[in-house]
This record gives structure tokens, C-alpha cells and sequence, in this order.
């Protein structure tokens, strides 16, 4: 099986967790696509009655041309569930986004869950993370500054670009990713980042996920955190 298969196989999983009546957010990323077309099959062969909240243009694009009903994450009061990928899980099941650049949404969309699923393929899965560079989403006015600071405390900061061009987040913040291989103490490095002026979220996600769903060649492993 390719890594493809193994996210299609999550993402088909997954969407066996959402159930009518639910408001769902919706994550972002190659794994999230996999799991809102398998959602836009059950909506449309099963009539299943959700109501989804996206965290990127991209996902909200999809889920409203497969005609999954939609609203803004301040149209509900509540999320139920939020189904996303993720760049890496460490053993303790903390883990690293933002690699699609949407950490933003993402984290906000999380916060406001009952619940937390993370769907990814077994190469997410880490003993520390680090290897895998850490996203901070930076408002564009200062940001060198920023990059210098980050520089300056060993954290080997990249501006995120394409083409030469900064990518721009759907906030139109920009990203600077990290190479802190490993982080050692996430929290610690969370609770510095977050207190960075300029820095608007940092991709860290602590202490957050209740299930998380490994694609093997064997099948889907669903570990509850
Ligand atoms: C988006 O910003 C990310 O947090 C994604 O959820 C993460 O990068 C996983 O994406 P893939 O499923 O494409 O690996």
C-alpha cells in the first residue's frame, strides 16, 4: 500500500465516527481530503443530517461542492467532533500541524471540539517530536524582527516561500517554520512562542487529541489518547 492508500484508508475510517445530527469540523491537508470525500458519500447515499465548520479555504471549497452543509465556526455553539491530520505525533500524543500552513483555524476549530480525531499514516508517528519543521504563523509587519529573536534563541527559523514568494496564510499571515530537532520540552517552547509579540499561533498542539486513527498495510489502528 502507498502512503496515498493509507490516508484514504484513515479517512474512510474516520468518517464511520460522524453521526447524524453532529457538527463537524472539517481539518485540512492530503489526509482531511480523503475523509471529507468519504463524508460527501455517506451525505449524499445516506442523507446523514451534519452540519461542517472548515479550517481552510481549500477543505470548505470541497465539502460545499460535494454538498455537505456548511457553516462558520461562529454560526455553532459547539463542535462535536473535528477530524485532522497531522505532520507528526510523538508518543505522548502531542503533536505537530500547520505543514499545509491552515495551524491557525485548525487550533481554533479544535478548541471549540468536544471531541479531537487525528487521521494520519504511520510514518506520523514519532518517539519526540522535531524532525518535522515547527509552523508559526507571524503577522507580515515586523516579522524579521520576529525571525531575528527566534534566530537569536538557537531556532533555526525558515521563512516559509514558494516560488520564492512568502506563503501567505488564509489570514494572510505569513510562516516561519523551525528546526528544533528535538523539542524536548514542548510546552515550554509552546508557552515562549505564544508570548513572542507578532506571533499569532505556533503549531504546537498540546494535550489536545482523543483519538487518532494510524493507517498500516494491515488496516486502520484507532488508539484513544
Ligand atoms: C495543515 O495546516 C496541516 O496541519 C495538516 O493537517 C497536516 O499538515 C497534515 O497534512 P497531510 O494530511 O497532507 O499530511
Amino acid at each position: 500500500m502507498n502512503q496515498d492508500q493509507l490516508k484514504q484508508l484513515v479517512g474512510q475510517k474516520a468518517v464511520e465516527y460522524i453521526q447524524d445530527g453532529m457538527q463537524v469540523g472539517l481539518g485540512t491537508g492530503s489526509t482531511v481530503k480523503f475523509m471529507v470525500d468519504a463524508l460527501g458519500e455517506r451525505v449524499k447515499n445516506e442523507h446523514l443530517n451534519i452540519v461542517g465548520v472548515s479550517t481552510s479555504d481549500r477543505t470548505a471549497a470541497q465539502a460545499k461542492a460535494l454538498g455537505i452543509p456548511m457553516k462558520s465556526v461562529d454560526e455553532v455553539d459547539h463542535l462535536d467532533l473535528t477530524i485532522d491530520g497531522a505532520d507528526e505525533i510523538a508518543d505522548d500524543f502531542q503533536g505537530v500541524k500547520g505543514g499545509g500552513a491552515a495551524l491557525l483555524f485548525e487550533k481554533i476549530v479544535a478548541i471549540n471540539s468536544d471531541k479531537v480525531m487525528w487521521i494520519v499514516d504511520e510514518s506520523k508517528m514519532v518517539h519526540q517530536l522535531g524532525a518535522f519543521g515547527l509552523p508559526v504563523e507571524v503577522i507580515p509587519y515586523g516579522s524579521q524582527h520576529v525571525f531575528e529573536k527566534m534566530a537569536a534563541r538557537g531556532y533555526n527559523p525558515v521563512f516559509r516561500k514558494v516560488n520564492d514568494e512568502l506563503v501567505r496564510t488564509d489570514s494572510n499571515n505569513i510562516i516561519i517554520d523551525l528546526h528544533i530537532d528535538p523539542i524536548t520540552d514542548p510546552h515550554a517552547l509552546a508557552e515562549d512562542l505564544i508570548h513572542m509579540v507578532g506571533v499569532v499561533e505556533h503549531g504546537l498542539f498540546l494535550d489536545m487529541v482523543n483519538t487518532v486513527i494510524v493507517g498500516h498495510a494491515n488496516g486502520p489502528e484507532v488508539i484513544e489518547a
